[in-house]
């Protein structure tokens, strides 16, 4: 049933009210800002419609939320105001229309007093005609010419948090938290400790001069925070703007140092003996001359086309700046017309904030599934309510496993913080716990595979990851298979992913041995196999049982074991039997073999349907022996990572960490540890580290994949 006006606008208030107190004074925002401002929009739209309704102690009302009384509070005697927003170019129009229309009537309006003032009784078309006379002009010089908003200051929208610093006779004597805009909170000695806030101003400062600006934290700050709270085992920090606010508000201002924030000065407040300027972009320059920090992408522009332009490719550069932005603000540039627009209880009229499109949403959790990777590496993922977020619709995304399913405390049922930034794969951040139904239940891991077999999964001690071990899931089948005919495994040309399914779904194919058991009559007889591609595919398959015996081990798929690994175990070994036979202490002495890779090896072998698939390939006329070198064996690769730079991050279901490194290198390319503007690409396996992807993303270098490198290393082009 749909609520009455008055009933939603009291639940709005409540939601407000509360996330507000949540974003201000907690520092820890649990819903993005976008549903956020949705939530004001559809407040400020029922109070339109129903004036009244609108209690006086309404949100749309106010500023912020009350100040806590963690520090001492400081009065601002010039309010810190807030933006009205714009989402479209409609609206950015709309708010320049409004803002003329509101010059023009203050003009008229003068000079009707003006006229009254001189005891002329005109009509009102007569004052239109009047204004060019030099004796009707005002003191603020507007007349004269149809009102124009005059040059637009386009300043980028800092994702932070506004604080004011005040400087007397040059020292900065206090900094105080923007709080509900009349009252802030104390924290100048925690802005001492900002390298890029000065503490005294050049000689010739003003008396007073207080500066408004936003404090945030670096995304290379925020990444180095996390890289050191994962080194400590420690949960990450969830958004650059909360840790900056988080960090802000520490007691001790000895951790606030060791934050890194920093700071982007856009206004002032109070001014006593400053040097007059008409404009602020004069402003602006002023401040940057006696060394606060003044962001350099700003503009002034001409019109409100310009000024639109400006915004709209905010959105564009919002990935290649070093700190976060959530849009764009336009100022009127000249401070009279600042001055003779005014503001409302909790905005100026001659700003407007354009945000950009979220990043960051909320939906529901509907369930969260298992997938079982080629490996038998089960992945749980949350089934989403499908949402538009960082411009694509996501109704999936990785959960990695069970330790993050808990350290995010997401449960189905409950409204989870979906983020997607750029071309990043989605990710949950965490649950709105003020949404969480009343004894919602833990998730918990599965006891056994999806699949028809109902496998247990289990968990190994010091691995983070469940697998399921039963070599013929139908789950892992697939990957498997794939696995197999990869182009660093038995390379089978003509075996793709559509075809591998085919095979599998008509019961052609119940493990990688059956492979060289095809009935390619039965195959002539599928729709979309001629004469010709039933004869390569059996060509290809024929070809692949001369391939080495490393390659061999790589398509067997053991876990943890990679192309290198694969290599030293073929050269030390020299046949499929010894490596099958062997000890886990024997294999393990082989260099480059570590423990858990002999015990895997070992154990991948003990399984008596590998054996018996094992024993298939080899009655199929397989190659068990190595007689090619490894560098034949590199060499016979496809050079076709030639002049490539690939980076990766993050494990690979198909690679061991070395192994990666030694695939990519056999095929001519470079594999560094770091990314630079030389990377031809970043591939991105899971939990990858956030300062390689960030900086991928602000170098425009492409991110790919595990599928998309695959795809990478057998095509050598970029998918
Ligand atoms: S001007 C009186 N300029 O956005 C006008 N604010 O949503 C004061 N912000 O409270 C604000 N970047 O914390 C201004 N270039 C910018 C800004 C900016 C970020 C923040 C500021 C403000 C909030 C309003």
């Amino acid at each position: 049933m749909t609520k009455g006006p008055e009933e939603r606008i009291a639940e709005l208030t409540r939601l407000i009210r509360y996330h507000d107190q949540r974003y201000h004074s907690d520092d820890a925002s649990e819903i993005p800002d976008a549903d956020f401002d949705q939530l004001k929009r559809e407040l400020l739209e029922l109070e339109a419609a129903h004036p009244e309704l609108v209690r006086p102690d309404s949100p749309t009302q106010m500023v912020g939320a009350d100040p806590s009384t963690l520090f001492t509070p400081v009065e601002h005697r010039v309010p810190m105001m807030s933006l009205d927003n714009a989402f479209d170019r409609d609206e950015l129009n709309a708010w320049a229309e409004r803002a003329l229309r509101r010059l023009a009537a203050a003009r008229a309006r003068r000079a009707a007093e003006e006229s009254t003032a001189q005891g002329m009784l005109l009509s009102a078309d007569d004052q239109e005609d009047d204004e060019d006379r030099p004796e009707s002009r005002g003191a603020i010089g507007l007349e004269g010419s149809p009102p124009e908003l005059g040059g637009l200051v386009c300043e980028l929208k800092y994702d932070g948090l506004a604080v004011s610093l005040r400087y007397e006779n040059g020292r900065l004597v206090q900094a105080a938290t923007r709080g509900n805009g009349r009252v802030g909170e104390d924290i100048t000695a925690n802005i001492l400790t900002l390298k890029s806030v000065p503490h005294l101003l050049p000689a010739g400062a003003p008396q007073v001069l207080e500066v408004r600006g936003e404090v945030y934290m670096p995304l290379a700050a925020f990444d180095a925070l996390n890289a050191q709270q994962e080194a400590e085992g420690k949960p990450r920090y969830a958004n650059p703007r909360n840790t900056a606010a988080g960090s802000l508000r520490q007691k001790d201002p000895t951790i606030t140092a060791t934050r890194g924030l920093s700071m982007w000065c856009y206004s002032v407040g109070e001014v006593h003996g400053g040097p007059g300027v008409a404009t602020h972009s004069a402003t602006l320059e002023y401040l940057d001359s006696l060394g606060l920090p003044v962001n350099p992408e700003t503009v002034t522009v001409d019109s409100v086309n310009e000024a639109w332009e400006f915004v709209d490719q905010c959105e564009d550069r919002r990935h290649d700046l070093p700190y976060e932005i959530d849009g764009a603000v336009v100022k009127v540039d000249r401070l009279d017309l600042q001055r003779e627009l005014g503001a409302t209880s909790r905005a100026p009229r001659w700003a407007i904030a354009y945000k950009l499109p979220p990043e960051e949403r909320t939906t529901k959790l509907l369930d969260i599934h298992v997938s079982i990777g080629s490996k038998g590496k089960a992945t749980p993922f949350a089934v989403l309510e499908p949402v538009f977020v960082g411009g694509s619709t996501v109704e999936m995304a990785t959960l990695h496993n069970q330790d993050q399913v808990k350290a995010k405390d997401v449960r189905p049922g409950d409204t989870v913080v979906v983020r997607k930034a750029g071309d990043v794969i989605p990710e949950v951040v965490g649950s709105v716990l003020a949404e969480r139904p009343d004894e919602l239940p833990e998730w918990e891991f599965p006891a056994i595979c999806p699949c028809p077999h109902h496998q247990p999964l289990v968990r190994q001690e010091g691995d983070a990851a469940h697998y399921c071990f039963f070599p013929r899931c139908p789950e892992q089948l697939r990957g498997w298979i794939e696995h197999f005919a990869a182009r660093n495994a038995l390379d089978i040309e003509h075996l793709g992913e559509q075809r591998v399914s085919l095979f599998i779904d008509l019961g052609f194919i119940a493990d990688v041995g059956d492979i060289y058991a095809l009935d390619y009559d039965l195959i002539r007889e599928l729709e979309g196999f001629g004469e010709l591609s039933v004869a390569n595919l059996a060509a290809a398959i024929e070809a692949s049982k001369q391939q080495s015996l490393a390659r061999l081990l790589v398509g067997l798929n053991i876990r943890h074991l990679g192309d290198t690994s694969s290599e030293l175990l073929a050269d030390a070994f020299g046949h499929v039997d010894r490596i099958m036979e062997a000890s886990v202490e024997a294999l393990a002495e082989v260099d480059g073999i570590g423990p858990i890779m002999a015990e895997s090896v070992h154990e991948f072998f003990q399984s008596e349907v590998n054996r018996e698939i094992v024993e298939k390939l080899r009655a199929a006329g397989l190659n068990f022996i190595q007689d090619t070198s490894s560098d034949a064996a590199a060499e016979s690769l496809f050079q076709t990572l030639a002049g490539m730079t690939i980076v990766v991050t993050g494990g690979l279901e198909g690679y061991s960490r070395d192994g990666v490194g030694a695939a990519i290198k056999a095929r001519g390319g470079k594999s560094p540890g770091s990314v630079s503007s030389k990377t031809t690409a970043l591939v991105v396996g899971e939990n990858p580290g956030a300062s390689k992807l960030e900086k991928a993303e602000k170098l425009g270098i492409p991110v790919l994949n595990e599928a998309q490198f695959q795809e990478l290393i057998e095509t050598g082009t970029l998918p």
